[in-house]
């Protein structure tokens, strides 16, 4: 795509890295959003009236009522993100439009996130760090905030993809025990030691520390719920950095105010930025800004995935991150 008139038009949401707005702006013709805000889904569906693609992010709701008020020059939504559950996949499939996504080059910042938040959550960080700022330290006690020993625990992994797998080397390191549930069961070669759970119930009753990495779907949605967090050893510990709508926040709160469980960890949140006002007035929990994938190299390589997913697609071939 040499010639600045004739290569496609892309329509992006938000501002992206650097390096990947150069690319864009060397192979495509980009319309950007030059002071980053998030943009109504009405600006969004005018600014693709004159274009060929649409790069949206995690925080852009693509409706099936978005989709069906695209201009019909919309051949592609190449998100910038793994998960595509913002986007109304089976609307796009009608309007014919392709929809791909960035897997692989978050696996690891990701999985570095998830083990900040057992870490965090398992060690008092969050109360630790408010006696530092608020000046309440008052002085080293062989009784003073006292954690979970994490050495030797059972960490449960529901959704051992991609991020689960990458997770469970880490916790391996840690020398915790490795459980997980998924849809289906590994090749004995990926599992590596980790043991394997059927259903949901029998990975829950296991879990000192379980830490969610499935899909949001509808199958998946508030499957942590007042039920599944009763199963639960006591003392038990929440992490996700999946999706906030795959966990109850009423439940999840009430099972950290009455002390079933013994922390939890959130990168995620149901309507985020907004989070459930019940998580500010507890002291056991380790919240994070979804910061999953907010890495230099990882913001670049997620934005060069969707670039090469359009340039694949306006090069007649099939993408490479196609989910629909
Ligand atoms: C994604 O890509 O879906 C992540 O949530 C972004 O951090």
């Amino acid at each position: 795509m040499s010639s600045a008139d004739t290569s496609p038009s892309v329509y992006v949401t938000r501002r992206l890295p650097d390096a990947v707005e150069e690319r864009l702006k060397r192979d495509f013709q980009p319309i950007l959003n030059a002071d980053d805000h998030l943009p109504s889904a009405d600006e969004v569906v005018d600014g693709c009236r004159e274009a060929d693609a649409l790069v949206p992010c995690p925080t852009d709701r693509i409706t099936s009522d978005v989709i069906n008020r695209l201009a019909d020059g919309i051949k592609i939504i190449a998100s910038f993100s793994v998960g595509y559950e913002h986007i109304d996949i089976d609307a796009a499939a009608g309007r014919g439009i392709v929809v791909t996504n960035t897997p692989d080059v978050l696996t690891d910042a990701t999985a570095d996130i998830a083990m900040l938040l057992i870490l965090g959550a398992a060690r008092r960080v969050h109360e630790g760090q408010r006696m530092i700022y608020e000046k309440t330290w008052g002085a080293w006690a062989p009784t003073a905030m006292r954690g979970v020993h994490v050495t030797g625990a059972r960490v449960g992994i529901l959704g051992m993809g991609r991020i689960g797998q990458a997770l469970a080397r880490r916790v391996g390191g840690f020398g915790m025990e490795v459980h997980y549930h998924n849809r289906s069961r590994l090749a004995v070669e990926q599992e590596a030691g980790a043991r394997f759970h059927d259903n949901l119930e029998s990975l829950l009753a296991v879990s000192d520390i379980l830490s969610i990495h499935c899909p949001s779907t509808p199958e998946t949605l508030r499957i942590i719920n007042e039920e599944s967090l009763r199963l639960l050893p006591d003392g038990a510990i929440v992490v996700n950095t999946a999706r906030g709508n795959v966990v109850d926040d009423d439940a999840l709160i009430a099972a950290l105010s009455c002390g079933k469980l013994f922390s939890a960890g959130l990168d995620v949140f149901d309507g985020e930025p907004e989070i459930h006002p019940g998580y500010r007035d507890l002291d056991n929990v380790f919240l994070l800004p979804h910061l999953g994938s907010a890495t230099m190299p990882t913001r670049d390589a997620m934005g060069f995935r969707a670039l090469d997913n359009l340039d694949a697609f306006f090069a007649g071939q099939e993408p490479p991150d196609r989910v629909a």
